[in-house]
């Protein structure tokens, strides 16, 4: 069974339509299912004044799905980013078909699809939220903290007692060191000695508590891949996607026997990246990190973090419960 996953997709859509097609012809294969790791961007309307105004400028494609003119091809699953039609997905909190073929997984928990276990906590973290109740999504700023996940989320998706996927948005801290190719880039403006703390330590505990054989995940827009070794003989492989702006590292294609991924490739060509036996990390994605000219990326990410958000890539509060161990 062959799964393409993406990135962060805000909005455009047709692109990642024409991304199946094209690794489907060069495979000989039919996608059985496209995993979409977060700011997906349901929208209804392409004007919706609720998508964040450094985000306009990107197609909102959702909208032709949402009239009917158009239908996705593959089913298209997504798992919840901090950029979304919250008001929407909260008439589905545990999940629920948007329009026919795109499916919301919800807020965290365990699915199975295609005979596989797929574990999901949806949005980032934010220390300031994170102990807060959620209010419904009504306004510019109820919508903006709609996208940070809660303690209660958390002990979901960690109450999950086994899985073969996780599916995140923000990437679970620990998984870059300072000599990686991400910190060296200085991706996202990120200083060097800062990446051992980008990405969140919730996350990373659901990683080691949960072990799976793979973690998907997007939000800083830059592709990343690393191999975790547990101590109990476990290996869970973690790939992060570029956003849906180019295919070679926004764009990952898994070939599943059973609950065994046999191959693995970037991009639409159908080269194969990776197999059981090869290693897992940066040699497949060093070279598909790209630096965004600063003016674009404010375009992009949004300008400057709030100060939710702040704590989030650069100055964590705290340490992971349960560090993995990074190769
Ligand atoms: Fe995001």
């Amino acid at each position: 069974m062959l799964v393409a996953v993406v990135g962060d997709v805000h909005g455009r859509f047709f692109r990642v339509e024409e991304w199946v097609e094209e690794l489907e012809k060069n495979l000989g294969e039919p996608v059985a299912a496209v995993w979409a790791v977060g700011d997906v961007e349901t929208f209804a309307t392409p004007d919706d004044h609720r998508r964040k105004s450094t985000k306009r400028n990107m197609p909102a494609e959702f909208a032709a799905y949402a009239r009917g003119e158009r239908r996705m091809r593959r089913e298209f699953v997504f798992v919840g980013g901090n950029n979304e039609d919250f008001e929407d997905l909260e008439r589905f909190p545990h999940g629920g078909e948007l329009v026919p073929g795109v499916r919301y997984l919800g807020r965290a928990g365990v699915r199975a699809m295609h005979g596989l276990r797929v574990a999901y906590l949806s949005g980032i973290y934010a220390p300031t939220r994170f102990d807060r109740p959620r209010m419904p999504a009504t306004s510019a700023e109820s919508s903006k903290q709609a996208g940070y996940f809660r303690q209660a989320d958390v002990d979901l998706v960690r109450a999950v007692p086994s899985a073969d996927v996780l599916m995140l948005h923000e990437w679970p801290r620990g998984i870059a060191g300072r000599d990686s190719a991400v910190a060296r880039a200085g991706a996202r403006g990120i200083r060097q000695r800062h990446w051992p703390q980008v990405g969140n330590p919730h996350a990373a505990a659901v990683v080691s508590g949960l072990r799976p054989r793979w973690v998907l995940c997007g939000h800083l827009h830059v592709p990343h891949a690393a191999t975790l070794r547990w101590d109990d003989g476990r290996v869970t492989r973690v790939a992060c996607l570029d956003q849906a702006a180019r295919p070679d590292g926004g764009f990952l294609w898994m070939r599943w026997e059973g609950n065994i991924v046999r191959a693995v490739g970037w991009g639409t060509s159908g080269e194969v990246n990776w197999r059981p036996g090869q290693p897992w990390d940066e040699r497949q994605t060093a070279s598909r990190i790209r630096i965004e000219p600063r003016e674009r990326r404010g375009d992009e990410m949004g300008a400057a973090p709030s100060e939710d958000e702040a704590s989030e890539h650069s100055q964590p509060p705290s340490v992971p419960p349960s560090a993995p161990d990074v190769p």
